[in-house]
């Protein structure tokens, strides 16, 4: 692999350090990101929520959905479309290299979400 293709990955956490909360804000970059352990995959969201700015760290997994604490607006973790509505919460494509979570330091298009 490239250094091109490797220079968008910035390390967050270890995945064991996920494991215990399921959640956790991070620092991507200048942009801060909500990590979400759903069953066995991790999900990158940005943290600020897209309706009034609260952190969806702060928030909850509840059937397989991230939901603000604020207003209670659900979020598909993979695509970060809200249940019921036409915002879309930037996502962040995720991998695991040695136990430790990478995160893309852009977001994905939502044309590609
Ligand atoms: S700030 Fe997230 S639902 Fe209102």
């Amino acid at each position: 692999m490239s250094d091109t293709e490797t220079a968008h990955w910035i390390a967050t956490v270890p995945v064991a350090d996920l494991a215990r909360r399921r959640r956790t804000r991070v620092e991507v970059g200048d942009r801060a990101v909500a990590l979400f352990l759903v069953g066995d995959r991790v999900f990158a969201l940005d943290d600020v929520c897209v309706h009034k700015g609260r952190s969806l760290a702060r928030g909850a997994l509840w059937q397989g959905r991230v939901v603000c604490p604020a207003h209670q607006w659900a979020f598909d973790p993979e695509t970060g479309r809200a249940d019921g509505r036409d915002e879309c919460q930037p996502v962040h494509d995720v991998r695991v290299v040695d136990g430790v979570v990478e995160v893309s330091a852009h977001p994905r298009s939502q044309e590609e979400s």
